[in-house]
Parts: C-alpha cells; sequence; structure tokens
C-alpha cells in the first residue's frame, strides 16, 4: 500500500503538470487580483466599454449600464466624461458611483478582463504592453497609486480585491526573483 502510494506520488511529481504548477507558483496569486473584478472592470479592451462585474452586479458579467462608451481617451471625452459622475470619493450609497482622485480606463494594451493567466502574465512582463515598466515599478505602480488602492477600498457592497497591497507588492517581487515565470495556458 505505502510503496504504491510513494510510486503515484513520484509519478505525479515528474508529471509536467506538476512542474508547472511549482515553478509558476509564485504567478499565482498575481492573476488571482489582476482578474479580479475590482481591477479588471477597468481593464478593458478595444471596444472601451467598462465592465460591471462581480458578486455586486449580479451573476453575469455586463458592460457598465447607461451606455456608457470610454471613447479612445478612455475617459468618456467623446460622449459623457466619467467625472460627471465618478466623483473624488465613492458614494456612501449602495449602487452609487464608486470614486478617486481620477476615474479613466488603462490604455488598450494593458486589457486583462476575459484574458488568460498566461496571456496577462505575458503582457504584463512586456514593456511595450506594460507602460514600459520594469516588474520592480509595477511593484512601485501598486504600492503608490491610489487608483489601484481603490481596488481594496471600493465602497458599501463591493467585495474588493484578494489579499492587500503590501501583499501584492511582496508578490511581484517573490514572482521577479524567481524569473517572472509565466503558465504556458
Ligand atoms: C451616469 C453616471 C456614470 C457615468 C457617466 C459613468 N459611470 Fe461608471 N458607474 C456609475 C455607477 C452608478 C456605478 C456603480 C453601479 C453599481 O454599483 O451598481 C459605476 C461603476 C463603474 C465601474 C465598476 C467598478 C467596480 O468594479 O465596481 C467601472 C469600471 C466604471 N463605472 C467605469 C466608468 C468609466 C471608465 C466611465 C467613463 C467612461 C464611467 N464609469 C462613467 C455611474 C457612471
Ligand atoms: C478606475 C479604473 C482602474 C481600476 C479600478 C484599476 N486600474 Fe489599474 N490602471 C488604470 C489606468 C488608467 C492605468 C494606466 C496608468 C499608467 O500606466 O500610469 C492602469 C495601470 C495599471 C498597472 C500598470 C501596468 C499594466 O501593464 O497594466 C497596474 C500594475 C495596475 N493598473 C494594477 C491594478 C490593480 C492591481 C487593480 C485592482 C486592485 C487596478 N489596477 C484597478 C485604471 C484602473
Amino acid at each position: 500500500m505505502m510503496i504504491r502510494y510513494a510510486v503515484v506520488v513520484i509519478l505525479f511529481m515528474s508529471s509536467p503538470a506538476f512542474a508547472q504548477d511549482a515553478s509558476t507558483a509564485t504567478w499565482t496569486p498575481i492573476y488571482e487580483v489582476f482578474s479580479h473584478p475590482r481591477c479588471a472592470n477597468c481593464h478593458v479592451g478595444p471596444d472601451n466599454l467598462p465592465m460591471w462585474s462581480g458578486s455586486s452586479y449580479g451573476t453575469k458579467p455586463r458592460p457598465h449600464g447607461m451606455n456608457i462608451n470610454a471613447g479612445m481617451s478612455r475617459i468618456g471625452a467623446e460622449y459623457i466624461p466619467c467625472n460627471s459622475c465618478h466623483a473624488v470619493q465613492n458614494s456612501q450609497l449602495p449602487h452609487g458611483p464608486p470614486g478617486a482622485h481620477e476615474w479613466l480606463l488603462a490604455p488598450v494594451e494593458m486589457q486583462w478582463f476575459g484574458k488568460s493567466s498566461a496571456e496577462i502574465c505575458m503582457q504584463i512582463k512586456d514593456p511595450t504592453r506594460n507602460g514600459n515598466r520594469t516588474i520592480a515599478a509595477l511593484a512601485k505602480h501598486i504600492e503608490d497609486e491610489p487608483l489601484v488602492h481603490w481596488g481594496w477600498t471600493p465602497g458599501p457592497g463591493r467585495e474588493p480585491a484578494p489579499y492587500s497591497v503590501a501583499q501584492v507588492v511582496a508578490f511581484l517581487k517573490q514572482w521577479d526573483a524567481a524569473g517572472a515565470p509565466c503558465p504556458a495556458k
């Protein structure tokens, strides 16, 4: 019995699946945060539509209500500017507009919404798609940027991003030190 169990364990440990899990373990919690609704709802693609997703928005992700379109400006300059509703602080009313010192979509090349873990992993370390940042600079952005911090103080009724700012900074440093490995898919 013991021997059989040991054989199974050894076979598993030598399988490609285990090797990949072990080598990309430092990436996994970073993906959990980046793909969380509080982050991904603003990190959307070229349709320029902010997303409403996460438990406070019901069961299915959908584009922002009220026909909001951020335009190529990503701040709604072509239509209704985001800051006509999104103030510098969260509304304290349930389903009132969240707020921060500024409110706009992330650039198109920083799209995370709807992308796989492997895709986000590759792009986040690609200087042509990450605002020309080193991984240390990405960690600093997370440490310093109030718009990122909003993800942990999102206002009444919304579930915050997992972990904490300090933990995510530490995760990025660990991932960097491990050589920034990415999953195969
Ligand atoms: C007419 C008012 C209005 C305008 C204009 C507006 N929003 Fe919103 N937005 C809201 C309200 C209200 C909510 C919260 C709805 C809720 O909690 O059910 C919201 C929520 C969001 C969310 C979801 C945040 C989260 O994860 O909970 C994002 C992202 C967002 N808005 C982005 C934008 C962007 C970008 C613009 C400009 C292009 C914009 N909004 C323009 C009213 C507005
Ligand atoms: C209200 C919209 C909004 C929300 C919410 C938001 N971001 Fe962003 N994010 C932006 C904008 C705008 C930029 C571009 C800023 C820049 O490059 O200087 C950006 C850029 C970034 C970058 C830079 C690099 C890259 O390749 O994407 C990181 C890292 C980042 N955000 C992390 C987060 C995390 C983590 C969260 C959730 C905890 C989050 N953001 C939530 C708007 C948002």
